[in-house]
């Protein structure tokens, strides 16, 4: 297992593993803007393999934006594996790439987290 510590935000972070089979986004959407949810994942589009899993979290509160983020992995290629429900009080999502890896590029900041 390889631990990198760093910005989790720049996609130079990821130059040497991506694309990867697993992409982990937790605790990430429902802590930056809307712009950068869609930034963040156009660039898993990079970061993850062909066949590749996508697991993301982001809260249910209104306005919910689960069903949007699905769209933007729609968008992006990537098929719905499981997604909750607002029943389920948390949003947990799994996305699967159903296309080819776009390059990665290199300095781009995909999200902020905002100040709480
Ligand atoms: C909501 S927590 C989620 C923690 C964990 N991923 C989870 O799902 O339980 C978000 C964490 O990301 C950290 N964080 C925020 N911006 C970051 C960045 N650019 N790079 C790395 N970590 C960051 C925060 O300090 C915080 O610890």
């Amino acid at each position: 297992m390889q631990v990198v510590v760093g910005d989790a935000a720049v996609t130079d972070a990821y130059a040497d593993l991506a694309p990867a089979d697993l992409v982990l986004l937790c605790g990430v959407f429902g802590n930056v803007s809307d712009a950068d949810v869609r930034a963040t994942i156009g660039h898993s589009a990079a970061l993850c393999a062909s066949g590749g899993t996508v697991i993301w979290t982001r809260h249910r509160r209104e306005p919910d934006l689960v069903p949007t983020i699905c769209d933007w992995f729609a968008q992006e290629g990537f098929a719905p594996v499981a997604v909750g429900t607002p029943a389920d009080g948390v949003g947990v999502g799994v996305h699967r790439q159903l296309g080819c890896p776009r390059p990665l590029p290199s300095g781009v900041t995909m999200f902020h987290f905002l100040p709480r």
